[in-house]
């Protein structure tokens, strides 16, 4: 399966089997967590065999079970820290969709578990991402349509494939409070008013640079 591929079967699901990850799995996912850590500046944590994080009685919405994996989303405290965890834990996410397993970004209803995490001094946990193998697919999303995602005119072919994929991204409570910009031959992406709506930000990032085989993403947040 393509990163192509998996942004279109991906789907957020709550509900895991038993099934332990494999040594393989981890060990490719270990791997590319690394990178992301080198590139991205951040703390990203694959944490096995840990099901307390998923315990909490904490008032929610969506519910979880079989939760035993998730990945922790750590890093220094930085005003760009949130749109690096979505560009990067989105990487992580759909690498993980190509290796047959399902995930889901958990903003809230999780609980720390401090003895299986390192937190280090300066830094921050923004959420988790879960990770097994589910029961179900999960299920396609509503979204929005492209006009109200975009402000431009004349889009390029590569710009539109970029858009429609970062529809089929996730974003907290569906939210989808982004916007894609094409201006002077240019892109841009501007995160509305939400909760996690910094994180969405680089998460569409992410779909959109795969699909229209473009970067734009990185440069955007060094021109801050
Ligand atoms: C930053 C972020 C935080 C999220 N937090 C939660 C959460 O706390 N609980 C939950 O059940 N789902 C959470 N989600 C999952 C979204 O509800 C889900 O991605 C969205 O409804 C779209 O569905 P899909 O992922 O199946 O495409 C979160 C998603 C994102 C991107």
């Amino acid at each position: 399966m393509t990163l192509s591929e998996a942004i279109l079967s991906r789907h957020s699901v709550r509900n895991y089997m038993d099934t332990p990850l494999t040594a393989e799995q981890v060990e490719t996912l270990n791997t590319d967590i690394a990178r992301c850590n080198r590139e991205g500046d951040v703390h990203l944590q694959l944490i096995t065999n840990e099901p307390h994080c998923f315990q909490a009685e904490k008032p929610h919405y969506g519910r979880f079970s079989g939760v035993r994996n998730y990945i922790a989303l750590v890093g220094r405290k930085s005003a760009d820290l949130d749109e690096r965890l979505g560009y990067y834990g989105e990487q992580v996410v759909l690498l993980a969709q190509t290796l047959g397993l399902n995930t889901c970004w958990v903003g809230l209803t999780y609980k720390k578990t401090p003895s299986a995490l390192k937190i280090e001094k300066g830094e921050t946990m923004r959420g988790v991402i879960a990770l097994g193998v589910g029961t179900t697919q999960g299920v396609q999303h509503k979204s929005k349509p492209f006009e109200a995602v975009t402000e431009g005119t004349d889009f390029p072919d590569w710009f539109r494939q970029g858009v429609e994929a970062a529809l089929l991204a996730p974003t907290a409570i569906n939210q989808q409070k982004f916007k894609f910009v094409w201006n002077d031959g240019q892109v841009k992406v501007k995160a509305g008013m939400g909760f996690f709506a910094h994180m969405d930000l680089g998460i569409v990032a992410c779909h959109f640079e795969i699909a229209s085989d473009h970067r734009f993403f990185l440069d955007q947040l060094h021109k801050r």
